[in-house]
């Protein structure tokens, strides 16, 4: 045995491909996305095909078969419309055409039929919360008056106080600062204001509107035409508003908050799960909905709605084992009685990565606390990231992976300051962070940046600079390197894909101590996470079948996971001892 990546005895060779992939399988699986891997692709950071420095759809379909290799069954593409990239990407200007730094609509057409022939289905990302201020809708807007029809299909509003100079209500923008902004008159005299829940080149769209929702269904039906399998529903929880606008209550009740989560938006989704069940294969809704409520969570995966959300309770929570039980208990419990799969996930690109958050003292994630320039001990967040990996994998349900997980890339806190381009740094005031930090474009191959990036010859710098230590990270160097995490990833998947107890199904946790997470998945499947300081003896009568960190000797070290294998007998029903001074 290896250390720390062990071949399954179940593992079937190779992940999906050109060879022998059966398209009939793959159009009659209507359940795959009740255990789908899903690969989040930010395209402006993946691969730059044509060497401006910008990642494009030239630059993913020469790397498809990079992921048909790490054994996902579908990609998210965060979104390639046509935009300004005031937020990259999420204020679109046109829903139906591609932004021309990506590439083209024909292009895309041709990617999402190349992922099919790799056996990767697509999903694309739909944001129906806000438009791009340049979009069409609001620039007619913007030139009609107070009162038009242009105007209703948004947010317009007079002000408050002597001569309408104060906003409309005090609603704080999700990027900080004011949520209104004022327009100004033919005449140049200050006009009404307008509604954005983000930055003030994403005006918020008023879903109480017919021709909001008509074409919000036209630009679903645009793209399933398209042959994508589904979409991700970007703040799937904010499209309503209440019309009166009042101020945000200190404690709202279920239901209240005047622009979250409010009970009208279950008509939407239940009209958008009719249009995509009317297709004939199984065409998936996703929804981005942060709520801290599970129960109000899962009432949007309610068999007539959506049929998964990401599941951001779990990404928040600290290293901590009993914390990440009460995750894992609470999601399972609340997806149950709506018959939904849970989803696991680690990373996106909003979030700090882990290999950096699981090294920082307070290794949990909230918007409202992060801060630039926490240390973080990278070498202990990337043991946990690899252990983390295995537990997520492990888990009941689907699985996300954001571009760049694979390969353990930590979050760079040093880029230059006048580089970022985040509206969430820039509208705080620097006090956030902001997000750039996890969108520095891969590094794939070579010694120095752009780290195959982009091609030779490239006249473009990446558009986020990549450090130089990311020459160890590369994909090239990491695919020579039996330990590293992405051949870490590549196994997972492959045990994962192969193994039947794994993806959709139940859980059964197994006696262990406080400090360490067991649990198995069917007759023959076990996953251990020891969160203590010291080693643990493993369970005797396992076949070692992937580990985080070595565990050739019996003993699986502090922050590792490790898959396993009953042999002796069907159930395992042994007793993990607790923490030992042993084997180190
Ligand atoms: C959520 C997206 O993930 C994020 O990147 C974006 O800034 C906001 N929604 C606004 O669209
Ligand atoms: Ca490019």
């Amino acid at each position: 045995m290896t250390d720390g990546v062990l071949e399954g005895t179940a593992s079937t060779g190779s992940t999906a491909g050109t060879d022998g992939w059966s398209q009939s399988v793959f159009d009659a699986d209507d359940q795959w996305w009740r255990s789908a891997v899903i690969y989040q692709l930010y395209v402006r950071s993946f691969a730059d095909g044509n060497g401006d420095g910008i990642g494009d759809l030239a630059g993913v379909r020469t790397r498809l078969q990079y992921l048909a290799d790490l054994g996902v069954d579908a990609i998210w593409f965060t979104p390639w419309y046509l935009s300004p990239l005031a937020d990259g990407g999420y204020d679109v200007a046109d829903y139906r055409a591609i932004d021309p730094a990506f590439g083209s609509l024909g292009e895309a057409e041709r990617l999402i039929a190349e992922a099919r022939e790799f056996g990767i289905r697509t999903i694309v990302d739909i944001v129906p919360n806000h438009v791009s201020d340049q979009h069409a809708w609001f620039q007619a807007a913007l030139a009609s008056a107070p009162g038009s029809p242009e105007r209703a299909r948004f947010w317009f509003h007079p002000g408050r106080g002597k001569d309408g100079n104060e906003m409309p209500n005090g609603w704080v923008s999700n990027f900080s600062g004011p949520a209104w902004t004022r327009t100004q008159n033919p005449d140049g005299t200050p006009g009404e204001w307008y509604l954005h829940l983000f930055s003030a080149h994403q005006p918020d769209l008023n879903w109480s509107h017919p021709d909001v929702r008509a074409e919000h269904e036209a630009v679903l039906r645009f793209w399933l035409d398209r042959g994508v399998a589904g979409v991700r529903i970007d703040s799937a929880m904010l499209l309503m508003k209440d019309p009166a606008l009042p101020e945000i209550p200190a404690a709202p009740g279920p239901g209240e908050h005047p622009n979250t989560d409010r009970d009208e938006l279950h008509d939407v989704y239940r009209r958008w799960r009719v249009l995509a069940d009317s297709y004939s294969d199984s065409r998936i809704l996703v929804g981005e909905i942060w709520l801290p409520d599970i129960d109000r969570f899962t009432n949007y995966l309610r068999p007539d709605e959506l049929h998964t959300a990401f599941n951001f309770d779990f990404l928040a929570r600290p290293w901590d084992a009993a914390s990440l039980r009460d995750s894992i208990d609470s999601t399972l419990a609340a997806h149950a009685p709506v018959g939904a799969p849970a989803t696991w996930v680690l990373s996106n690109h909003d979030v700090t990565r882990p290999v950096t958050r699981y090294g920082q003292a307070d290794s949990s994630f909230a918007f409202a606390t992060r801060r630039a320039g926490v240390p973080s001990n990278i070498e202990l967040g990337r043991k946990r990231a690899r252990a983390a990996a295995l537990l997520a994998a492990a888990l009941p349900g689907s699985l996300y992976i954001y571009q760049g997980e694979e390969l353990g890339l930590e979050e760079v806190q040093d880029l230059p300051l006048d580089q970022l381009q985040d509206p969430m740094y820039l509208r705080s005031g620097g006090t956030d962070p902001g997000r750039d930090g996890c969108r520095v474009p891969l590094p794939w191959a070579g010694t120095s940046s752009p780290f195959g990036f982009s091609p030779a010859g490239a006249v473009g710098d990446p558009w986020l600079p990549q450090p130089n230590r990311w020459a160890e990270l590369t994909v090239e160097a990491q695919q020579r390197n039996p330990h590293s995490m992405l051949s870490l990833y590549r196994t997972m998947l492959r045990i994962r894909r192969s193994d039947p107890d794994l993806g959709d199904g139940h859980l059964q946790w197994l006696p262990s101590a406080d400090d360490v997470l067991a649990f198995a998945r069917g007759e023959s499947f076990i996953c251990i996470t020891n969160f203590s300081r010291v080693p643990i003896e493993l369970p005797s009568g396992c076949l070692l079948l992937l580990a985080s960190a070595d565990a050739s000797d019996g003993f699986l070290r502090s922050d590792a996971s490790a898959w396993l294998r009953p042999e002796r007998s069907p159930t395992y029903d042994g007793t993990l001892q607790g923490p030992t001074e042993g084997g180190e």
